[in-house]
C-alpha cells in the first residue's frame, strides 16, 4: 500500500460534508456532473441492466445512485467513512457500502461484472494506480471503467489548477504510456470517451482483461 494526499484528505468530515456543494452545485457544477453521467453511460454501453457494479471510490455516492437508477446492483467502496456516511444519508440508508482501500479491496475474485473508477486515479502516483487497477481487474469479471486526465493539456490544466486553487496534487499520465500501464495491470483498452473534447479532457478508458 502507498501513501498519498487523497487517502487522508477526504477522511475529514468538513471535506466530506462540503464535497458535493463545492463541485456539483451551480450551473457549471451541474453541467460537469451531467457530463460525467454521460461519460458513464457511454462507457457502460453494451451492458444490460442488472450488472453487479463496484463503484470505487464511491465518495458521496453520486455515481452509485445513478447506476442504481439504471437498474444495476451497486456496491460502493471507499477508504473514507466520512464520505460514505454522506453517501448513506443521500441514499436514504439504501446504499450498499463497504469500507476498503482500493489497493487491497475486501472482495473475492470476480465478485462483480464491472468496476468503475471516477475522480481517483488522477490523485494517485504510479505505484498506487497500478495497485488499484490490478485490484479492480481481480474483482470485476468483464469490464473496468477508469477515468484519467491524460497530460496532453498539462499547461492548460496547470492554469486551471491554479485558477481553482486545487488542494491535492494531480498526476498526469501521457496518453501514449497508458497502454503499458494497463497492460502491466493485465488489462487492455477496448475504447475510450472524452468528457468534453477541447474543454474538459478527462477520459474514461473502457478496459477488459488482456487475456479475455
Ligand atoms: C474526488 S473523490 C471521488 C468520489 C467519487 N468517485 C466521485 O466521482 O464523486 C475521491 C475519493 O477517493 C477516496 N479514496 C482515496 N484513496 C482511496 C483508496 N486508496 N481507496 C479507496 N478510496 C480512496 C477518497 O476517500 C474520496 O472519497
Amino acid at each position: 500500500m502507498t501513501s498519498y494526499d487523497a487517502k487522508g484528505h477526504y477522511q475529514q468530515e468538513e471535506i466530506a460534508s462540503g464535497y458535493d456543494a463545492e463541485r456539483f452545485r451551480g450551473a457549471r457544477g451541474a453541467f460537469v456532473d451531467w457530463l460525467e453521467r454521460r461519460l458513464l453511460d457511454q462507457s457502460m454501453e453494451g451492458l444490460r441492466p442488472g450488472c453487479r457494479v463496484l463503484d470505487l471510490p464511491v465518495g458521496t455516492g453520486r455515481m452509485a445512485r445513478y447506476l442504481e437508477s439504471k437498474g444495476h446492483q451497486v456496491v460502493g467502496s471507499d477508504i473514507s467513512l466520512a464520505m460514505m456516511q454522506v453517501a448513506g444519508e443521500l441514499s436514504g440508508g439504501r446504499a450498499v457500502l463497504v469500507r476498503g482501500d482500493g489497493e487491497t479491496l475486501p472482495f473475492a475474485d470476480n465478485s462483480f461484472d464491472v468496476a468503475v473508477c471516477f475522480r481517483l486515479l488522477v490523485h494517485l502516483p504510479e505505484e498506487a494506480r497500478l495497485n488499484v487497477l490490478r485490484e479492480m481487474s481481480r474483482v470485476a469479471r468483464t469490464r473496468i471503467i477508469a477515468v484519467y486526465q491524460p497530460h496532453r493539456m498539462a499547461l492548460w490544466w496547470l492554469f486551471y489548477g491554479l485558477l481553482l486553487r486545487r488542494q491535492l496534487p494531480r498526476y498526469f499520465v501521457p496518453p501514449n504510456k497508458l497502454p503499458t500501464e494497463f497492460s502491466n495491470a493485465g488489462l487492455r483498452i477496448v475504447r475510450s470517451h472524452t468528457l468534453l473534447r477541447g474543454v474538459f479532457m478527462e477520459r474514461a478508458y473502457v478496459l477488459e482483461p488482456a487475456g479475455g
